[in-house]
Formats: structure tokens, sequence, C-alpha cells
């Protein structure tokens, strides 16, 4: 199921291998100490505003809030800097537009998910029953399910009921460490600042405190795991996952970059389930597919669209603050469908799916002489291959698996082995190079 663990650091399991480890160390610690340095930047200037002012009360409440936060995150920075290696962080390549203030939402979401806030629990509600509503009219397996990009992990966590096992995981350090921080049963301090958006004072600076209830943690016990992992090298076996959810997580990262991992991890007739709005966190246009675009893709790719609808919530509203965000979520589920066991028998007519290219190159004198055969599948290029293209010249969509092995034994292609020829064509049919009439 998940692969062996690499590293745990401060009861956070990492899931990266040691060369990733050094660099994920490296930019983590370079982003929250950025972070701290401009919440240090904040206090100092709202020091320098607390004298002089009529508006004291105001500049006395935003302090406690980032001092208070500070600390915090002042934890994560001296947590990862005795693991920094100095050439990882000499080598590191950070994108210098790198807005590091909104990097850290954890407050934001420690807020919504742990708080039991009456709003934060009304947009979790019109998340999650509409997801769970529709998974009972499914059949699925319900061993175990994955949510990427989980961030401080309460939609997860409300799956409980649904599988025997949740894996949830996020690439930041600091939202695994604040959820392991809760699994572990202790209670976290923080504020949600506002210096606008407010009707009084009361509302610019309020403490929380996030928890997880004792009741609700027994109802997970040996049952949750959460860890640090990229959706990009995700470490479980091929066909492991019944179900992979990606709630408000789609939009962060280009699909194509990260289908060919869900695809491998999920099992057969295993569930992808997508719900947010496709707000796409990166530049490319390229790759900001609309709904429709996105469940073609998966249909291309085999999988049967379950549901495709719309559903509006809230998102992440804070009653103090008189300004929120209404999104209306596409909701999505496909599952991925079972490949029959293919097979190729002697009476199998087999055709090619598209034009597939070739290159001869060689040279003459005293006659040709031939000395590279390339040619170009989808999934790169295929060299030496002149004996596969004497086998694919026969594909034509006539003739039997039987009589392309007597005309390539005519045309003095010498067969030891006719299941070689049989196991080829079968990659082919896998990879959908060829098909079967
Ligand atoms: C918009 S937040 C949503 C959090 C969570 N799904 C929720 O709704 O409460 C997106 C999350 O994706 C995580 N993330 C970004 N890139 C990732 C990656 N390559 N692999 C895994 N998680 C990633 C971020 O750290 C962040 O916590």
């Amino acid at each position: 199921m998940l692969l062996t663990k690499t590293n745990t650091l401060d009861s956070v399991s990492i899931y990266l291998n040691e060369y990733q480890l050094s660099f994920y160390y490296a930019e983590s610690y370079f982003l929250y100490k950025n972070h701290l340095n401009y919440l240090i930047s904040r206090l100092n200037k709202y020091k320098s505003y607390q004298e002089n002012t009529e508006r004291k009360k105001y500049f006395n409440l935003l302090n406690d809030a980032y001092s208070q936060n500070a600390k915090n995150v002042n934890k994560i920075v001296s947590t990862l800097k005795s693991n920094v290696s100095i050439t990882a962080y000499e080598n590191l390549k950070v994108n210098s537009t790198n807005n590091t203030q909104t990097t850290l939402k954890d407050f934001i979401y420690l807020r919504r998910d742990w708080c039991f806030l009456p709003e934060a629990e009304e947009q979790l509600k019109t998340t999650i029953d509409p997801i769970k509503q529709e998974l009972s009219k499914i059949k699925f397996e319900n061993n175990n399910s994955l949510f990427l990009g989980c961030g401080v992990g309460r939609i997860a966590f409300e799956f409980e009921n649904v599988y025997k096992k949740i894996y949830a995981t996020d690439k930041s350090f600091s939202m695994i460490w604040h959820l392991q921080k809760l699994l572990n049963g202790e209670l976290i301090n923080f504020y949600n600042p506002h210096e606008k958006n407010t009707h009084r004072l009361e509302n610019v600076a309020q403490k929380y405190i996030a928890e997880i209830p004792k009741e609700k943690l027994n109802k997970v016990k040996n049952k949750f795991e959460a860890f640090v992992s990229d959706v990009l090298d995700l470490p479980f076996e091929n066909k492991s996952v019944n179900a992979i959810f990606s709630i408000y997580f789609t939009d962060v990262i280009a699909l194509k970059l990260w289908f060919q991992q869900i695809n491998d991890k999920l099992s057969d007739n295993g569930l992808f389930i997508h719900f947010g709005p496709l707000d796409y966190f990166f530049s490319d246009e390229r790759e900001m597919l609309t709904a429709e675009e996105f469940r073609q893709f998966f249909e291309s790719k085999g999988y049967t669209t379950l549901v495709d609808k719309i559903v509006e919530t809230p998102h992440l509203e804070d009653s103090n603050s008189i300004s929120y965000k209404v999104y209306r979520n596409w909701f999505f589920i496909a599952q991925k469908n079972k490949k029959e066991d293919i097979e190729v028998n002697d009476d199998t007519v087999l055709s090619i799916k598209e034009p597939i290219s070739y290159e001869r190159k060689g040279v003459i004198k005293d006659g040709i002489k031939e000395n590279e055969v390339n040619l170009k599948l989808p999934n790169g290029n295929f060299s030496g291959a002149d004996s596969v293209i004497q086998i694919l010249k026969l594909v034509d969509g006539k003739n039997t698996f039987k009589e392309i092995l007597i005309k390539l034994k005519k045309n003095g292609f010498v067969i030891n082995d006719s299941d070689e020829i049989k196991n080829l064509l079968i990659d082919f049919l896998k990879q959908e190079i060829v098909t079967a009439n």
C-alpha cells in the first residue's frame, strides 16, 4: 500500500527521497523564514503606529495577533532549520515573485477546519454532504482513500465513516505539521487578523484555539494517516488506492502533470472525485481546462463519468469580515474502468489505430546498407525497429494473427517463438497503438 517512509521530522512523516528531501527542507525553510520576516515587519510597523495615534486599541489588537502567529511560525522555522543543508539552500531556485505572504494559508484553514465556528461548519457541510450523498448511490470498494492537497485535513477526516483507511497528504510542511499536532491531541492558539472589512474593533483580531475533540480523535484511531508528499510522486503501489479525492486542489497544478500518478495508483473501478471552482493558481492558460474538457480528458483515458454538477458554497467565510467569496464548485466523479484482460488468438484481426511514422537511415556503396530504423510511437522512439515494421505492415484490419505468422514466414522472417510476436501485439493493444476488430 503506502511505500516505506523516508523520514520523520517533529512527528511529521515525509515521503520524499533523500535527494528531494534536502531541497524540500531548504525550500520550506526559505518560505517560512520569509513569512516570519513578513510577520515581523508588520509587527514593527504596528508598534511604530501605536505611538501618537487615537487608534491605539486597533494597533494593540493587531500587535497581539501578529506576535502570536509569529511565535507559531517561528516554531516551524526552528524545526526545519537544523535540517537545512547549506549546499541545498545555496542552490535553491525560488521564484523571486513568490508572494510568501499568501503562501501561509494555515491559519485560515485551521479556523475553518478545527474551531467549529458556525459559518465554517456550514462551508464544510455544503462541501462534504453532496459528496457523501452521491457516493451513497455508487457501488465502490471502501478499503482506503487518498486526499490530495488535504491542507489541515478536516474534509478528509469527515470521510472516516465511509472508508476503512484514510490517507491525507499535502506538500506543505506546515499544513501537515499543524494537522499532526492536532492528531496528537495538542491545541493550537492563533489569530486571523483583519485590518479591513470589519464592523467593529472586536472583529479585527479574534483569538482562536484549534482542537480535534477527543470523541472525534477516537473515531480515527489507526485509520487516518497524514503525511507530506508531492502529487507528482505519490508514495503508493500501483492500483492500490480505491478513491482519490481532489477537493479544492485540482486547480493548484496542471492536470497533465499529475494525471498519470493518480491513474497509476487508482485500483480497477477506483473513483476520482473532484470538487472545486477550477480557479487555476498557475499562469499557463494552455492548461486551464474547462470542466467539459476535464471530463473529456478523463473519458478519453477510459474513465466513466458518474457525477457532473455544480454545487455552490461560501468559501472560507469568516463572520468577523464583511466580505467573503462564494464558489460555484464543479463536482465531478469518474470511475476508472477495469481493462479486460487483453488476448490475441489465431483468429484475432488487428488494425493500426493512428498512422505511425518511421524513418530509415543508411548508406549506399556497393548496395544499400541500412544502419538505423526508427519507429515513432506515442510513448517514444523505438530504434532497431525493422522486424517490428515487417509485423506492423501485415496488421491491416484483414489478416488474422495466424495469417500474419504465415505471411511473415513466407517473407523469410525467422519465427522461433510465435509468443514473442503475440506479446508484442498485446503490448501494442494495451498502449492503444493497435485495436482488435
Ligand atoms: C487550496 S488548498 C486546499 C486545502 C484542502 N484541500 C482543503 O480544502 O481544505 C491546496 C493545498 O494543496 C497543497 N499543494 C500544493 N501543491 C501540492 C503538491 N505538489 N502536492 C501536494 N499538495 C500540494 C497546498 O499546500 C494546499 O494545502
